[in-house]
């Protein structure tokens, strides 16, 4: 619990409009729009096309706000508009959002790095760092744990929550933010298209960011194309076997849906109950967690755009994916949360064993999931940026 409130202190430091009486905005330049707005309401989101993927039709409604027939444009409680999509756009890359206009959601998530940001843990406001690696943000709608320790359980939520967590926390402090951006031009255009009020509010700030961060869709990899060689090929085999059974789906993660091993289930060792793993897990990176995530464990993280996303895991701990695949075949440590894969009948540690060729086709078939559409994408750029 303690990271969790340290990381939400710091982004309200970050980004709430602060103690200070002397706000200004800055000298920042308009954002270049297009005339028309682009498409953000047609969701292009991943075909079931995965051997164990969760089809999206077992993942009920009131968790993942899709509707059944996932022709993804008609979404239960949160509906992704061109216009609102496109205010959450500049929002998320302006920095007039953060006390001294030097921090935007942007800052930490960048678009040509699967919206994290190269580094092992990210620098906020006035240069302090987050207690964990910022993460990637790929189609998140088919997500219903979000955050490293999945505290955040859907954009429905998160409409609500991550995003007012990543930018106020208590209310009081967002009307700063509010009066802030009623003073900024740009914004009163943009407002009204998107909701039909010039005035700007928390609620639609809030609502415009999580319209944007729900239209951020990854669906054109050469894996959804299916075009694979024939190394590609005997890594996807390999990769089915050995960790396809944590990072499973459309998103190659576990999503915490009813029944799922990882979400609420039926508890296996007691034989009854039920509990609920969020979708977490423990791979074994330390003996001790420094970081207890969700009781010890943390998020089955998505392997789409994997080779753009270096340093791995939550803490940024491991550099390059070969240190990511020596740490499967022969670094995990016998921690007290350990996965049940990764123990023998007597509870030792029990790694994946995997030869140097064979790592190489598992490598080879993560290059498959990077998706060029989705980093080079003009609807997701930084629109200040010109
Ligand atoms: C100072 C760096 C920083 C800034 C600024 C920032 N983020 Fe994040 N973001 C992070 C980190 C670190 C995490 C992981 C936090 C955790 O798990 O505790 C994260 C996680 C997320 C996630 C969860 C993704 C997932 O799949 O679970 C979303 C969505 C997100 N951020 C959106 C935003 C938005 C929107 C903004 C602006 C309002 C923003 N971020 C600003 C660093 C940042
Ligand atoms: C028992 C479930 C499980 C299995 C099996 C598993 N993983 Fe993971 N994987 C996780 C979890 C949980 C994390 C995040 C751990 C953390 O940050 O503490 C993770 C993280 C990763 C990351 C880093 C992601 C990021 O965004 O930083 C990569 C890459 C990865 N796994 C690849 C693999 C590969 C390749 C295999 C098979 C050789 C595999 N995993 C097998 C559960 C699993």
């Amino acid at each position: 619990m303690k990271s969790i409130h340290l990381y939400l202190l710091l982004l309200i430091s970050i980004f709430s409009a602060c103690e200070q009486e002397d706000i200004t905005t800055s000298e920042v330049k308009e954002p270049k729009l297009p005339e028309q707005p682009y498409d953000y309401k047609t969701l292009k989101l991943p075909l079931n096309t995965h051997p164990g993927m969760v089809t999206f039709n077992n993942i009920t409604p009131d968790i993942i706000m899709i509707d059944p027939a996932f022709n993804g444009q008609s979404l239960s409680s949160m509906k992704v508009t061109d216009e609102g999509a496109s205010l959450g756009r500049v929002l998320f890359y302006d920095k007039q959002l953060s006390i001294n206009n030097t921090i935007a959601c942007g800052t930490c998530h960048h678009q040509d790095k699967a919206f994290t940001d190269g580094l092992a843990v990210s620098k906020g406001f006035e240069g302090k760092t987050t207690d964990r690696s910022s993460m990637a943000i790929i189609n998140p709608i088919v997500q219903n744990n979000l955050f490293w320790d999945s505290r955040s359980f859907s954009i429905q939520d998160l409409s609500l929550k991550p995003v007012q967590n990543h930018i106020e926390m208590g209310m009081e402090k967002l009307h700063r933010l509010e009066d802030k951006l009623n003073n900024v031009e740009y914004y009163r255009t943009l407002f009204e298209e998107a909701y039909g009020s010039g005035r700007v509010t928390s609620e639609h700030i809030s609502l415009a960011l999580s319209e944007f961060v729900a239209s951020i869709t990854s669906s054109n990899s050469k894996f959804d194309q299916g075009n694979f060689n024939e190394l590609e090929n005997r890594g996807r085999v390999l990769f089915d076997q050995k960790c396809g059974s944590c990072h499973a789906g459309a998103n190659f993660s576990a999503e915490d849906g009813p029944g799922g091993e990882y979400g609420v289930s039926f508890d296996n060792i007691t034989g009854t109950g039920i509990q609920n793993l969020k979708g977490t897990t423990n791979i074994g990176l330390e003996v001790v967690s420094s970081d207890q995530g969700f009781e010890g464990k943390f998020r089955i993280p998505t392997l789409r755009n994997i080779m753009l996303t270096a340093p791995y895991m939550h803490d940024g701990r491991l550099k390059t994916i070969d240190d990511v695949l020596d740490h499967y075949s022969s670094n995990i440590k016998p921690n007290v949360h350990l996965d049940k894969k990764f123990k023998d009948a007597q509870g030792r540690v029990k790694m994946i064993s995997m030869n140097f060729a064979e790592k190489e086709a598992i490598k080879a078939f993560l290059h498959t999931l990077t998706d060029y559409t989705m980093i080079t994408d003009p609807k997701y750029s930084d629109p200040f940026k010109y």
